[in-house]
């Protein structure tokens, strides 16, 4: 008899429908024992191509490959069940026509089993959006500041800061909903121009750095844990200091070594019973 939970998981369809009621909550998960502590918590597990960053030590998402988020994807679909999964497609994978977008996306979702894939870009991306959408590939979209283009902007910089800037977040984030998306990311964008996004597309705002304005919010666990402390956005509010609980194990681990107080007996072979009872005490 199967011992597994047997939990429907969330779907993109039901994302989709769940615009303008409870607030949709997304983390961001690599790993599979990462995912399987956080799943009964949020609504969508987003393997982001942030990893890079926050796994690997990169110094930008742009040297993901299709197989590291293909990797990172099977193992987060293994440590969870419920979250609707969304795996991101990297830089370079996706934006020289949606053939190519076709062929990475189909790729992510029948070799790890998530539930879609997600993209940056707007009005240039609308078309393939609505090629993959066509032809039953979930998008979540991902419109302001687009972690991907950081060399075309000369830095991460909040975008629609000024009129012009934030006419062309709008058109973005049109043309994303426009094209099909099931709901998009709005990432490093002013209050106001979140606010007035979320009231104009007809799919779920998922906020980063983007307001409460929108449908719901995302952030990258290990930002909210104080895993990663390389640096911590405005945006981030950190829940608790796993960094520093790791830290700490790690020199009381490396004490009791030294001391020679670690293995003690319990956790030894063929120490006779009657030595642990003593040594226990
Ligand atoms: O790559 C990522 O983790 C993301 C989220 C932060 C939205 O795109």
């Amino acid at each position: 008899m199967s011992t597994h939970r047997h939990i429907k998981r969330i779907t993109a369809p039901h994302l989709r429908a769940r615009k303008g009621a409870e607030p949709i909550v997304v983390l961001t998960a690599y790993t599979a024992p990462m995912a399987k502590q956080i799943d009964d918590h949020v609504d969508m597990l987003l393997v982001g191509d942030s990893l890079g960053m926050v796994l690997y030590g990169m110094d930008s998402t742009l040297g993901v490959t299709l197989d590291m988020m293909i990797a990172h994807g099977k193992a987060v679909m293994r440590g969870s069940e419920r979250a609707c999964v969304i795996v991101d497609l990297p830089f370079a994978t996706y934006q020289e026509s949606p053939e190519q977008a076709y062929r990475n996306a189909a790729r992510v979702m029948a070799e790890t089993g998530c539930a879609g894939v997600k993209l940056e870009g707007g009005v240039a991306m609308a078309p393939t959006i609505a090629f993959l959408a066509a032809r039953s590939i979930p998008v979540l979209g991902h419109v302001g500041l687009m972690p991907q283009s950081v060399h075309a902007y000369g830095g991460y910089r909040v975008q629609g800061k000024d009129p012009d800037g934030a006419e062309a977040v709008m058109a973005d984030a049109l043309a994303v909903a426009g094209a099909g998306a099931f709901a998009m990311v709005v990432e490093g964008t002013m209050e106001w121009v979140a606010r007035d996004i979320t009231a104009a597309v007809p799919v779920p705002t998922i906020g980063i750095g983007a307001s409460p304005a929108c449908d719901g919010q995302v952030l990258v666990t290990e930002d909210l844990t104080g895993l990663f402390t390389a640096f911590t956005p405005k945006f981030v509010k950190r829940y608790a200091e796993l960094g520093t609980a790791l830290s700490d194990a790690a020199a009381s681990y490396a004490r009791d070594v030294r001391a020679r107080r670690f293995p003690g007996p319990e956790h030894c072979f063929g120490v006779p019973a009657v030595d642990r009872a003593a040594s226990d005490g």
